[in-house]
């Protein structure tokens, strides 16, 4: 028998989780949260719980993986066994292969690579409890790792998925939305709003579609400030304690 919900958005517009059509779920991010990472973060969005670490700029081996003009970025994604309600297999899956190359590919745009010949930049996303919606909050999280490792980039990379319910577009899918849900299109873009990841599940009209990546525009604004509130603390506290030694 499916779960599936008779509907998914009430008469006053509230979705299952009480949420709008256009909010997202609430979101706290910690950086700083692992000592021998050059970079981290903790991050809760809902019921996602993912943890990023990044190392480097270091020298990258064997040598002959090395890129003469720029670093390589490397990135993977995984998702831990007890994070998901059947046991996933450890090792890498067709599905953890693709989400951890088009992350890599959505950080490639923004992160200054050619500061760094023949280093590697190592970003490790971690689910450890999933809830839909992973993809886009481990490159929430490891946006902040690079920011917190002090890795110079064009600007912070902001991710959120828009889907269809019920013939409406809904920002940042909750679980019975992603899995019962018309439509998933997850997006990462820079603070200028240009994308660098956009995959899709599902129908949108044409039209559907520019007001799908509007409204994830919208939520990705909502998630830079968060982001940035997150990285301005930890400065903040840092002057703090320069100024009183
Ligand atoms: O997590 P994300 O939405 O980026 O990717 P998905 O492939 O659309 O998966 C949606 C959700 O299904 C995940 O967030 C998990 O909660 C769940 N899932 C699962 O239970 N078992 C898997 N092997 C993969 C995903």
């Amino acid at each position: 028998m499916s779960d599936k919900p008779e509907k998914f958005i009430d008469e006053k517009g509230l979705r299952l989780d009480g949420r709008r059509v256009n909010e997202i779920r609430p979101m706290k991010m910690e950086i700083g949260v692992l000592s021998r990472a050059d970079g981290s973060c903790y991050l809760e969005w809902g019921k996602n719980k993912v943890l990023a670490a990044v190392y480097g700029p270091r020298e990258l081996h064997p040598r002959r993986l090395q890129k003469a003009d720029s670093a390589l970025i490397r990135y993977r994604y995984n998702m831990a066994a007890f994070s998901v309600e059947d046991r996933i297999r450890p090792g890498p899956s067709r599905r953890s292969i693709e989400i951890s190359k088009v992350s890599r590919e959505a950080f490639e745009p923004v992160v200054l690579t050619h500061l760094y010949p023949g280093a590697v930049i190592d970003v490790f996303a971690e689910v450890l409890q999933a809830d839909a919606g992973t993809r886009t909050a481990a490159i929430n999280a490891a946006s902040m790792a690079l920011a917190d490792a002090g890795i110079p980039m064009k600007g912070l990379v902001s991710a959120c998925a828009v889907g269809k319910v019920d013939g409406q577009l809904v920002l940042d899918l909750n679980k019975p939305e992603d899995n019962y849900g018309d439509a998933d299109i997850p997006m990462a873009m820079t603070s200028e709003g240009e994308i660098t990841l956009l995959q899709m599940d599902g129908d949108v009209t044409q039209e559907e579609f520019k007001q799908a990546v509007e409204l994830c525009k919208e939520g990705c604004r909502q998630i830079l400030e968060i982001q940035k509130e997150t990285l301005k603390n930890k400065f903040t506290k840092l002057e703090e304690v320069e100024v009183s030694d």
